[in-house]
């Protein structure tokens, strides 16, 4: 186990804050210091009243939360996080007004092809998680060639949840174990936490180590409800255009110092 337990005390007390006038490359040299977490999931909240505190439409929002998410993906890479797992659209967000949602879809395809150049560069591999099948061809086809242009990428592994829901999550994973079930596969009395998280589509990803939020809103808004079991959560105000390398790396930093205890003392 790589990560201090409560039973291990730490010789040294937690890690100081670190101080406020650290620039990103610094900041980054802090991190590296210590084992960094594998795993990183992000809600990316707050585009909408980032425009709307200028008085700009919704979607100029979603606009800067793509460059964003393109400048935490390099921090993420260049402190040497090997999953990063972003919440895109949820099954919730057809809810949004119908341009909103159409623009919004259109823009994370564009953004996705366009990103292709720089995602092999890097040597990130994409992947999506959520029920890809069911948004518009056009776009499924389009994000597509991207998973598949980056397929063999041995870098960052960066999951875009998309049209992504915990509970459809799970309910698609239950569905599978039941097929294995009706068809001999699979003894009810034998199932695992294994067999669940193996029937899940993020399958072969260890699950997150440190879950961030942004805009403070202090909920999960069924994001990887099965896997975050043990997460470390981190919740900032900053609403996410606004979300930089240093808030990223100072969010490590808090999740070094902290101690997991994975339901032991
Ligand atoms: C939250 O803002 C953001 C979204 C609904 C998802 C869209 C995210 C992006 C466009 C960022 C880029 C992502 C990728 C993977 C390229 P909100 O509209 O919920 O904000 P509000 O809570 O202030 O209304």
């Amino acid at each position: 186990m790589r990560w201090r337990r409560a039973s291990q005390k730490p010789a040294d007390g937690p890690a100081p804050a670190a101080p406020s006038s650290l620039g990103e490359r610094e900041l980054a040299e802090l991190v590296r210091r210590q084992p960094v977490p594998p795993h990183i999931a992000i809600i990316m909240d707050g585009n909408g009243r980032w425009a709307t505190q200028r008085g700009y439409p919704r979607i100029a929002g979603h606009h800067e939360g793509v460059k964003t998410a393109r400048a935490i993906v390099k921090a993420a890479d260049a402190v040497g996080v090997r999953y990063l797992t972003l919440y895109a659209f949820s099954t919730e967000n057809w809810n949004r007004p119908e341009d909103e949602v159409s623009m919004l879809m259109s823009l994370l395809e564009r953004t996705v092809q366009s990103e292709l150049p720089d995602l092999m560069e890097q040597n990130v591999r994409l992947r999506v998680i959520g029920r890809i099948h069911g948004v518009p061809s056009g776009v499924r086809r389009g994000i597509d060639r991207v998973v598949e242009g980056t397929r063999n990428n041995t870098g960052l592994q960066l999951q875009m949840a998309f049209n992504y829901g915990g509970r459809d999550e799970l309910l698609d994973a239950f569905r599978r174990l039941a097929v294995d079930v009706r068809e001999g596969r699979l003894d009810p009395a034998e199932i695992s936490e294994k067999d669940v998280s193996g029937a899940l589509y993020t399958a072969d990803i260890p699950d997150p180590d440190l879950l961030i939020r942004t805009s403070g809103e202090m909920r999960i808004s069924n994001f990887l409800l099965w896997q975050i079991a043990y997460t470390e959560l981190w919740i900032t105000p900053a609403l996410w255009p606004d979300f930089d390398a240093r808030t990223l790396y100072r969010a490590i930093l808090e999740f070094q110092s902290r101690t997991r205890r994975f339901g032991g003392v």
